[in-house]
């Protein structure tokens, strides 16, 4: 199932919306090489991706909460390092041949994603919204 994007997901803040629609299309992607059974080095090449974003835009949440002496720095690091791990978990054992966790694994991600964006990444809004411009 896809995740359609909705206005209440949105932060306010144009670049970080913005990535993390990106974010999602990675996860509708991965749905979509699953129902299409186009192949694991097709499955893999997304998970690469979504890895790769993932730390890139982690990091500039990251960079500014920490600039700006954001009090919810370490906790909401901690939280994007256990989430950039379980991907690389589940891409392993997705690899190793595990397909029938690939439901349960791009729901995980899809939870795990609009939960973080709607609770815990707009607790920095007030205080970065224009820092993130
Ligand atoms: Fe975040």
């Amino acid at each position: 199932m896809h995740i359609k994007w909705r206005p209440d997901y949105e932060l306010g803040i144009a670049k970080i919306d913005i990535q993390h629609m990106r974010l999602v299309g990675f996860i509708n992607r991965m749905a979509d090489v699953k129902n299409e059974k186009k192949g694991r080095d097709t499955m893999e090449t997304v998970f690469t991706g979504l890895v790769d974003y993932c730390n890139y835009h982690f990091t500039i949440e990251e960079v500014a909460m920490k600039a700006h002496g954001f009090p919810g720095y370490e906790n909401h690091k901690a939280q994007h390092k256990l989430f950039t791990q379980t991907i690389k978990k589940y891409k392993k054992d997705y690899l190793s041949g595990n397909d029938q966790f690939l439901t349960e694994t791009i729901e995980y991600l899809h939870n795990w994603l609009i939960e973080h964006i709607t609770v815990e990444d707009r607790k920095y809004v007030s205080m970065l919204k224009t820092k993130l411009r």
